[in-house]
């Protein structure tokens, strides 16, 4: 079967380069919107978003991230959006709420001609006193964890077609 959500799921892309221009607001609030809307746990709609954008803060989190990973690289490849998702460390599906608000937005991103790449860290990178200051600034309650983040831009590159599925991964009893 094809339809316009299907085509939206085998052509999304990771993407590793990003055109310096900044999104525009509509897009940037139809993503995060997108993302309220992920399934979560008893529907508890516990995963905060925290949309970075301006210059000093996105520099400090690329630092913060890059110190993580061990690079002197941008992690975030020099996207001009990043959105960290935060999610409470209380509730047993914390991860997979969190996880589930980053796919949306993915695939949200892509259906509207954006280009995005799920980035690891946002767990270490928050525990540190840096990253436990930023939370407080932006009134995050303690007790979040720092799950992943999105970067999100204007694809500077072609999109890669996929590559094979790997085989034997579907077993149906
Ligand atoms: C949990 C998770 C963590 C990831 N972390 C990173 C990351 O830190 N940096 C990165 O470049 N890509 C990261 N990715 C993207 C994967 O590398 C990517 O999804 C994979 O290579 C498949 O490519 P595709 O998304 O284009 O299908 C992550 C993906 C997931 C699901």
């Amino acid at each position: 079967m094809k339809n316009e959500v299907l085509q939206n799921i085998v052509t999304r892309r990771s993407i590793r380069k990003y055109k310096q221009t900044q999104i525009k607001e509509e897009e940037l609030e139809t993503v995060l919107e997108a993302g309220t809307y992920a399934p979560s746990g008893r529907g508890m709609q516990c995963p905060i978003l925290v949309a970075v954008q301006a210059p000093d803060t996105m520099a400090k989190i690329v630092k913060m991230n890059a110190q993580v990973l061990g690079s002197d690289k941008n992690p975030y490849y020099g996207a001009p959006t990043v959105i960290l998702v935060f999610a409470p460390e209380e509730r047993t599906t914390y991860i997979e709420d969190a996880s589930c608000v980053l796919d949306t937005m993915m695939l949200a991103a892509h259906s509207i001609g954006l280009a995005a790449c799920w980035i690891h860290r946002e767990r270490e990178m928050f525990q540190t006193e840096e990253g436990k200051d930023l939370m407080k600034q932006w009134g995050i309650p303690e007790g979040f964890a720092g799950i992943g983040s999105l970067a999100l831009g204007y694809a500077d590159c072609d999109l890669p077609l996929p590559p094979e599925r790997k085989s034997g991964r579907i077993i149906r009893a």
